[in-house]
């Protein structure tokens, strides 16, 4: 018989993972509503044309780690790379820019790319994805980058250090990108083979490159930051002032360009402890061509995605705890076949009244149950033999107690656990 695993890059979430991923989500979906943010829901499939146009031919993600195919009725279909592209498809499609502005949107969900598995980088990952639409004022870019402080700091991260840069507008960009190529044409020998073809493909990932021999030149390349225009030049000040006036720590990291095309002005990512060197936790930034790229009305955006394989790796590396999720906490334990009949109905009896309750099943002996419940951690073993439903009531034992013992009336028994077992 073959032998089935996983496919390579993916993960099974176990049980005694499931309280990490119930934790973190339920404080994602808690601050997103926090902030006005709404869910949105949108297809893990598209047209892969969306994520083409979006993100950007000549990027990783289009070039080497979409997963498409063609489906059974000859259409082009992408597992979504990324959230950004399908919300703003469905941000034309559905009008949204007759809302009110800015259109907070976030969603929680499963994202795919072919990519190189390794510690935190996986081929299905997860992402808490926000984005504000409409608003090109720079106190929204600071909100998204408080929407990402607050997760993170109420998760019980240490250090949260955000990197911060500007790429530009329409107006500024072409103008770095040939002094970029000037520059690195001037240098093209020295360039690995990856940064030869982004010389004339994607000048802006020659920044974040990272091959030893590239690393130089990297070093010795202009800035975008001295290059912006009047526009976005005030836009990455006030930014940058009001993250200070925030008290939130940041640097201007020159190399930071982010690996989708859609950006303007503002790009960030926060790193953190414990998935890697320099692996971002989150990554995000400013688009304001992107809605108009994709057909709808001339639109600002802004927003971020953040892994939570990541989040979770993070808090695992700074041993941060977290709630464990509830679990039953009494085991019916009959002894013999008619006591196994009123187990039965007294267990649907205690579920209907929201008691989580188990069975014990099969014929053991006292015993064997006992020891079951002492393995699940189980405190309370409601006994029925022949005597308790000849007297019409049960034997409790405290497993924590030193297995100390009650008599508890049946009839009574669901209110007498209630008190006791739900907390
Ligand atoms: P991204 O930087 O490609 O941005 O991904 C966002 C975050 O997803 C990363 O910082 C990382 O935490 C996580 N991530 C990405 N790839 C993987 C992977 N292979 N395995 C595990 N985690 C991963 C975007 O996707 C943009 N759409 C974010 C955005 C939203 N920008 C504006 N709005």
């Amino acid at each position: 018989m073959p032998r089935y695993t996983a496919p390579r890059g993916t993960l099974d979430v176990l049980p005694q993972d499931q309280p990490y991923w119930r934790y973190v989500t339920e404080r994602a979906h808690h601050i997103a509503r926090l902030y006005g943010f709404e869910q949105i829901s949108t297809p893990i499939f598209e047209t892969t044309e969306l994520f083409v146009r979006g993100v950007g031919e000549g990027t990783d993600i289009v070039d080497k780690e979409i997963y498409n195919f063609q489906d059974k009725g000859g259409e082009e279909i992408a597992l979504r790379p990324e959230f950004t592209a399908g919300i703003m498809r469905a941000f034309i499609e559905h009008g949204m820019h007759t809302w009110p502005k800015p259109v907070k949107l976030y969603s929680i969900g499963p994202i795919f790319r072919y990519e190189r598995p390794q510690a935190g980088r996986y081929r299905q990952h997860h992402q808490f994805n926000v984005e504000a639409l409409g608003e090109q004022d720079p106190a929204l870019d600071a909100e998204i980058m408080e929407v990402v402080h607050h997760l993170y700091a109420d998760l019980g991260f240490g250090d949260i250090a955000f990197q911060i840069n500007s790429t530009g507008c329409p107006q500024c960009r072409p103008g770095y990108v040939r002094l970029l190529v000037e520059y690195y044409r001037g240098h093209i020998d020295q360039l690995c083979d990856d940064c030869k073809r982004r010389l004339t493909r994607n000048p802006l990932r020659m920044l974040d490159c990272k091959a030893d021999q590239c690393q130089p030149l990297i070093a010795g390349a202009p800035h975008f930051v001295d290059h912006l225009c009047r526009e976005c030049a005030e836009h990455f000040a006030t930014l940058q002032s009001y993250l200070s006036a925030l008290g939130r720590s940041f640097t201007v990291n020159h190399r930071l360009v982010r690996g989708l095309d859609y950006y303007t002005k503002t790009v960030f990512e926060a790193w953190a402890e414990g998935i890697g060197a320099q692996s971002a936790v989150c990554g995000g930034g400013r688009y304001d061509g992107l809605i108009e790229l994709l057909g709808g009305p001339p639109t600002p955006g802004i927003g971020f995605g953040s892994g939570i394989e990541r989040i979770i790796l993070t808090m695992k590396a700074q041993e941060i705890a977290v709630p464990t999720l509830p679990h039953p906490n009494v085991l019916i334990a009959p002894l013999g076949s008619e006591a196994k009949r009123r187990a039965v109905t007294l267990l649907a009896d205690m579920r209907a009244a929201d008691v989580a309750a188990l069975l014990s099943f099969g014929d053991r002996s006292l015993k064997a149950q006992l020891r079951t419940a002492d393995r699940q951690k189980i405190r309370y073993v409601v006994v029925l033999g022949q005597d308790e439903l000849h007297n019409a009531q049960a034997v409790v034992k405290d497993m924590v107690n030193g297995g100390e013992q009650y008599n508890v009336p049946l009839n009574a028994l669901i209110a007498w656990i209630r008190e006791r077992a739900i907390s």
